[in-house]
């Protein structure tokens, strides 16, 4: 993809773990696993971006420059599929903050269904990760942004691992200002709303609810 806000890993770990997890053999606890360890790498490349604070550190040897993080971040899961990517991102930033968001896609309509909000009424993050392995027709992203650009954070991320077309241009239709960062972009959407070829559904192969 051309546009810079679309930022595809190149990793090749990444690459490697992805078609691990699209293998219809791989088991649920595996696949937890390599969720966990995706959203790790890729939380890693969303946060190259994180802004620092210049300070002193005194080492055994001698006071030298060092840098703490400026602003506080928040991972914002999108239930269920997003609860197996926070770990991963949380063990490389423990100061963040998880606040949850409900959000199902309706079967028939497809249109995005909120459930789950908790945010306090001010925000408490400068930086927000919404994070959610799937982006198929977009809406669920689509919805979790705005609900956090209403909450009042100026930057969003969408963290996801694979995205059909059709999500994509949906969210930066409605969201051209939020970066997407994807392990890969898939070939297109089916009849019932599924990536193809996509890994199945993300949230049944983590939590053994096929
Ligand atoms: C899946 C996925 C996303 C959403 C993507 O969740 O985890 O949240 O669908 O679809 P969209 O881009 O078309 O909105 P699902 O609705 O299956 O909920 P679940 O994780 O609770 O099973």
């Amino acid at each position: 993809m051309s546009d810079s806000k679309i930022h595809i890993s190149d990793h090749p770990l990444v690459k490697h773990k992805l078609t691990l997890l699209r293998r219809v053999q791989t088991e649920h606890k595996k696949f937890r696993e390599l969720i966990r360890e995706l959203a790790m790498l890729l939380g890693y490349e969303a946060m190259a971006d994180l802004r620092l604070v210049d300070c002193t550190v005194q080492t055994p040897m001698a006071e030298t420059r060092g840098y703490h993080l400026e602003e506080d971040v928040g991972l914002v899961p999108i239930l269920r599929a997003g609860l197996g990517m926070v770990d991963g991102i949380h063990e490389m930033i423990p100061g963040a903050q998880v606040w949850h968001l409900g959000i199902y896609r309706d079967e028939k309509t497809l249109r995005p269904v909120s459930y789950y909000n908790k945010l306090p009424i001010e925000p408490t993050v400068q930086v927000c990760l919404i994070l959610d392995p799937m982006l198929a027709t977009g809406g669920s992203a689509a919805a979790a942004i705005e609900v956090l650009k209403h909450w009042g954070v100026r930057r969003i991320k969408f963290v996801g691992l694979i995205a059909a077309p059709e999500g994509i241009a949906t969210v930066t239709a409605a969201h051209p200002d939020v970066p997407i960062h994807l392990a890969a972009v898939d070939d297109h959407l089916n009849e019932h709303g599924f990536i193809v070829p996509g890994l199945g559904d993300a949230g049944d192969r983590q939590f053994g609810t096929a």
